[in-house]
């Protein structure tokens, strides 16, 4: 088969090839490394992963584009499994709030927090958003992002708005070289208006927004904000297995970010893809979650932002054989950043995970908390051409040297997308 593109002499080639689903036992932190690595691409596809030279059945030709690997660190494109990517306005009138010791659920309970960005998103035309949105992907691609998972969530009760923070990322995903997989979440705070009857706003989820977003086929999961005083346990429930059973979502939860309600077991319970955050997570949740293989989706940058010196337990879960996957949550308000490459050291310095744990936590892992394991997150014959050039000698120093961003190419679907 003919090579459109060879990435060669690559020092440390991180492939993840392996078992590709990890919730099949493959244990995490095996990165299938290949010093004096060499990739072959066809156009959109890997044809050939390796150490060396190429095998004589791959053809090179005059319009074949070589990169050299030396001294360069190569993985797969990073996958953020968790954004709040489309949004208007910004938060930063929080800080000084923070500061004094207000959390972030004093701020949403006196209607701040999600409540002014519901405004600023309300108030803010499709242009508007799209080119917010798009900076803000451009930004992520910098950092090696090749494929985002972006929610809805701040029209909540004003639908319109809600279908377009969706519309805007089906168009941006048409439009913008990384790929954008959307989650429906109205079930994002209880609007003010439905305070003392939130039944009656979940009843309108169930009754009138789902069938509604899965006409319009603008998402492939659906999730909900499960927190005291938010959505409990049981609202959860009704709408995610409405969700699931009746419209065919792929379910997920916010679960567990601040108290401990039981989000962890309900997603075992419901069998969601993924529970994310898990900060409060209970023992026994890390342990339904790994009998029923739920990937963890552990958001370290919030825990850093929400500074209420809390992190998830994200070693015990990878001990317990819970799948882990790591992402930015990138949001106006409990994670202000795009910046995944961040992210990762905190999984490491703070979370304690080995650089391998993190790299597999945001490609593959990632991945599969998008259902998307068979496609992409490992550098194997057969699956999208995605992958990082990083200007490091190896993966630990991508994470030790934090805070700057070692990107030096992007390759999206085997094209050149950032340099
Ligand atoms: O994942 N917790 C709910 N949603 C986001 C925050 C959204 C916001 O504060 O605007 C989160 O932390
Ligand atoms: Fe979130």
């Amino acid at each position: 088969m003919r090579a459109t593109l060879i990435i060669k002499n690559i020092d440390n080639l991180i492939t993840l090839k392996g078992e590709n689903n990890p919730r099949r036992g493959k244990k995490q932190g095996e990165v299938g490394l290949i010093n004096n690595g060499i990739v072959a691409i066809n156009n959109d596809k890997i044809i050939y992963v390796g150490s060396g030279g190429l095998p004589s059945d791959i053809e090179i030709d005059e319009n074949t584009v070589f990169i050299n690997g030396k001294g360069k660190t190569v993985t797969p494109g990073l996958v953020d499994a968790h954004t709040h990517l489309v949004h208007g306005g910004s938060r930063e009138h929080e800080l000084s709030m923070k500061l004094k010791g207000v959390s972030y659920l004093e701020i949403l309970a006196s209607g701040g927090g999600i409540h002014s960005t519901m405004e600023a998103t309300r108030n803010a035309t499709f242009d508007e958003l799209y080119d917010k949105a798009n900076k803000s992907l451009d930004t992520m691609l910098s950092f090696g992002v090749t494929t985002v998972e972006a929610k809805s969530g701040y029209g909540i009760e004003d639908f319109d708005t809600e279908l377009r923070q969706l519309e805007v990322a089906k168009k941006l995903n048409e439009d913008h070289p990384v790929d954008i997989v959307s989650t429906f979440m109205g079930a994002h705070a209880i609007p003010i208006k439905y305070k003392d009857n939130p039944d009656e706003f979940v009843d309108i989820i169930i009754k009138e927004m789902l069938p509604e977003v899965k006409k319009r086929d603008l998402a492939k999961f659906c999730d909900v904000f499960c927190e005291d005083s938010v959505f409990t346990i049981e609202q959860t429930k009704r709408i995610l297995l409405e969700a699931k059973n009746k419209y065919g979502f792929i379910p997920k939860i916010h679960a567990d970010e601040i108290v401990s309600l039981g989000g962890a077991e309900l997603a075992a319970e419901i069998g969601c893809i993924t529970a994310d955050h898990l900060i409060s997570a209970s023992d026994a949740g890390i342990k339904a979650m790994a009998e029923k293989g739920i990937i963890a989706n552990v958001l370290p940058g919030t825990s850093f932002n929400l500074q209420e010196g809390h992190f998830a337990r994200a070693k015990k879960m990878i001990e317990e054989n819970v799948p882990v996957a790591i992402s930015t949550d990138y949001n106006p308000g409990s994670c202000p950043t795009e910046n995944l490459q961040l992210v990762m050291s905190f999984a490491s310095l703070i979370m304690k995970l080995t650089p391998e744990e993190v790299i597999t936590g945001v490609t593959i892992n990632g991945a599969s908390a998008l259902g998307l394991e068979n496609e992409i997150g490992s550098l194997m014959e057969g699956k999208y051409a995605d992958l990082v050039i990083f200007d490091a000698p190896n993966l630990d120093y991508i994470i030790y040297h934090f805070g700057v961003n070692h990107t030096e190419k992007v390759i999206k679907k085997g094209k050149l997308v950032y340099e």
